[in-house]
């Protein structure tokens, strides 16, 4: 699996299994199937309410701990206590550490506080890397002011209609990798005829190019799917290559 080197210092595999509404037997299913597939990435979050069950499948697969990269998130309401908030999801997890912690979404004038104590959990090391989602520049540049340690990521919805440039090169300028939530634009996408049109051209389905054009840009794609099928077919990107002139089509579609 492909990885990208994270300001950390460790690395992150750059496909991943999103499970945002996938709750219950169902989260676990797609876990165990993602990582039978080759995934060794999986994205969680407290508020997803399937930290148990995605816990549960990494420990079932039998993939050793420290091969499968794994990341859950800090939710607003829980910024009056994020180490109890990071303990609680730990527990469900049944880990010891997680690979990257997130502050799920910004609050204005909330987050200074609640980032050293992330900084904290980082350097105990039970959070290997750290970072923010759903951030905007202000946010972000706000955090910087005071930040001893940059996030490592910025998780944000990303695809060819909602392509926001200028956050993205701020977030490489500034080191931090994008992470491309819903880059299927919540499957949405997949009937756009431009879309199916290209996809055709390179024998790839419209939810492969739409992967393949987060991982070409250097970002990390974390498509979501209940389905076995549609987990393997999400995973079979790396066979084909988008040309500069379709690149810059999708980049221009907004
Ligand atoms: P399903 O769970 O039934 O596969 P996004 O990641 O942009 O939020 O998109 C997720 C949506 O896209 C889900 O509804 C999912 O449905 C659907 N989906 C995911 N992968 C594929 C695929 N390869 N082909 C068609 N639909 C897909």
């Amino acid at each position: 699996m492909r990885e990208l080197k994270l300001n950390s210092g460790h690395y992150i595999p750059i496909l991943g299994l999103g499970t945002w509404q996938i709750k219950g037997q169902a989260a676990y299913d797609a876990t165990l199937w993602a990582i039978e597939a080759g995934y060794r990435h999986i994205d969680t979050a407290r508020l997803y309410a399937n930290e148990t069950e995605v816990g549960q499948a990494i420990k079932d697969s039998g993939i050793d701990r420290g091969q499968i990269f794994v990341t859950t998130k800090l939710w607003p309401t829980d910024f009056g206590k994020p180490r109890q908030a990071f303990e609680a999801s730990l527990e469900r997890l049944g880990l010891d550490y997680v690979d990257l912690y997130l502050i799920h979404w910004p609050r204005f004038n909330a987050e200074t506080g609640v980032w050293r104590q992330l900084e904290t959990l980082n350097k105990e090391g039970l959070a290997k890397s750290i970072g923010v989602s759903n951030y905007g520049r202000r946010n972000l540049s706000k955090l910087l002011e005071t930040a001893e340690i940059s996030p490592a990521v910025n998780q944000i919805e990303l695809h060819p209609f909602a392509y926001n440039a200028g956050l993205v090169d701020f977030c490489h300028e500034q080191g931090i990798v994008i992470e491309a939530y819903s880059p299927l634009g919540h499957g949405s996408l997949l009937s756009e005829p431009i879309l199916v049109k290209m996809a055709a051209k390179y024998g790839k389905s419209v939810a492969q190019l739409l992967i393949r054009w987060n991982l070409q840009h250097g970002w990390v794609s974390l498509p979501k799917s209940k389905s076995g099928l549609r987990i393997a077919e999400n995973m079979d990107v790396f066979d084909f290559e988008i040309t500069v002139d379709d690149m810059h089509k999708l980049d221009t579609l907004t």
